[in-house]
């Protein structure tokens, strides 16, 4: 939790559904397949982390709820690296479509780019999703182009 509070992103109400989550999932309440990959900088230090999990009622329809990375360790290839481990995973796993969802303020401009840069394309946008003038951006990425290297990015805290 210190380091998603550390990312500087997630307000208190998020930060608490977030820590929810996590209790969630380290209770086995979230289901099969709901994962989170923690980058521990080979230090027992996490500085990046990742959350995904199969879409419901879909075939192979899968989404990356989450990534962050320390202020710190940014512009390193931590998140493209946990991006490219989670692609190969599902892949191999015959996974056929990443989802990702950010808002569309200019402080998620990074993670555009980032999304841009592992080929995703933007697939929809859904206007005044998050509050009034706050959209919803849906990108997406067909599985079957994935990397075969699944990489190794750390720790990973749970994978079922
Ligand atoms: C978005 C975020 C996860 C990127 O993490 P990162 O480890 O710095 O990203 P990477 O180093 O792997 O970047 C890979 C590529 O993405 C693009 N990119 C990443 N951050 C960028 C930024 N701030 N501005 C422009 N391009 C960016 C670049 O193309 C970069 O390649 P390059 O460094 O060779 O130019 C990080 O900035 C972050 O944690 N932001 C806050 C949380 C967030 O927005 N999460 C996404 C929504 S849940």
């Amino acid at each position: 939790m210190s380091l998603l509070g550390a990312v500087g992103l997630f307000g208190s109400g998020e930060l608490d559904f977030l820590r929810g989550l996590l209790e969630s999932h380290f209770e086995g309440q979230l289901g099969d397949g709901h994962t989170w990959i923690v980058d521990d900088n080979d230090v027992d230090q996490p500085v990046a982390i990742a959350y995904y999990a199969p879409e419901r009622l879909t075939e192979g329809t899968w989404n990356l709820y989450l990534i962050a990375v320390h202020p710190d360790q940014r512009r390193m290839g931590r998140a493209e690296s946990l991006i490219r481990h989670i692609e190969g995973v599902l892949a191999q796993s015959g996974a056929r479509l990443l989802l990702v969802e950010t808002a569309f303020a200019p402080l998620l401009a990074g993670a555009w780019a980032l999304y841009k840069k592992c080929g995703y394309t933007q697939e929809a946008r859904i206007a005044n999703f998050y509050a009034a003038g706050v959209d919803k951006l849906i990108f997406t990425k067909p599985l079957a182009t994935a990397p075969d290297s699944v990489g190794s990015p750390g720790v990973l805290i749970q994978e079922s």
